[in-house]
């Protein structure tokens, strides 16, 4: 079973309906039950794996007050620090990236960073993802896990881009990726070259 918290957003709905469609169990979890939607703590807990999917300001707080039920799972940080200025996007990194952050939050969960360069509305359509997917963690167990769902998700590879903290680097690029979008009106994605 996977948890998607904040399962009513844009990206949590978009990565759902592509692990469904590839034979994956889901939750999508919400404050505001309703629907298809079931309390985050209950998405949560009879989950292996738990995506965190809420904005980059709602992740300490969050990861806070689901610590009781995210001790031990996979946690799958996607948040990414993108603030809007005048508009215009950019991003507001922190000292540390949101998925340490979720570590200190909930320090027996086996976080991993990930999927930030992938667009919910890339994962809306239903064309294939041709793109990879970098990820970051401690837990090489839980990376190879995410990385498996990764492969469900992309039809490019998941790229273990190292240790939790390299995801200070790597959650930025959604900004990048949005500025990209707008000067191509595009959905774009990243492909790692040169890798074996
Ligand atoms: N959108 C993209 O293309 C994209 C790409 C890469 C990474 N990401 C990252 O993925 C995450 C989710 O993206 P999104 O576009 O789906 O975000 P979103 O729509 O802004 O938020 C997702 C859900 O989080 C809940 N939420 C809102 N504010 C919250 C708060 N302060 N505390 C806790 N929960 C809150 C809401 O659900 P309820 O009201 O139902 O609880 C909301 O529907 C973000 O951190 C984003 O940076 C997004």
């Amino acid at each position: 079973m996977i948890g998607i918290v904040g399962g009513s957003g844009d990206f949590g709905r978009g990565l759902g309906a592509r692990l469904r469609a590839a034979g994956e169990e889901v939750a999508l979890g919400s404050r505001t039950p309703r629907d298809d939607l079931i309390a985050n703590e209950d998405a949560c807990r009879d989950a292996s794996v738990v995506f965190l999917s809420v904005p980059p300001d709602g992740v300490d707080s969050m990861s806070r007050g689901l610590a009781p039920v995210l001790g031990g799972k996979i946690v799958v940080s996607v948040a990414s620090p993108v603030v809007f200025r005048d508009g215009k996007p950019g991003a507001a990194p922190g000292d540390v990236s949101l998925a340490e952050l979720t570590a200190t939050a909930v320090p027996d969960a086996r976080v991993v960073a990930g999927f930030h360069t992938v667009s919910a509305k890339a994962l809306a359509g239903d064309g294939a993802l041709e793109e990879d997917v970098l990820l970051a963690g401690d837990d090489a167990d839980a990376k190879a896990e995410v990385a498996r769902l990764a492969g469900l998700v992309v039809s490019g590879r998941a790229v273990d881009a190292g240790r939790l903290e390299v995801a200070r680097w790597i959650e930025p690029l959604t900004a990048v990726l949005i500025n990209v979008n707008r000067n191509y009106k595009a959905q774009s994605g990243i492909l790692v070259t040169g890798l074996p």
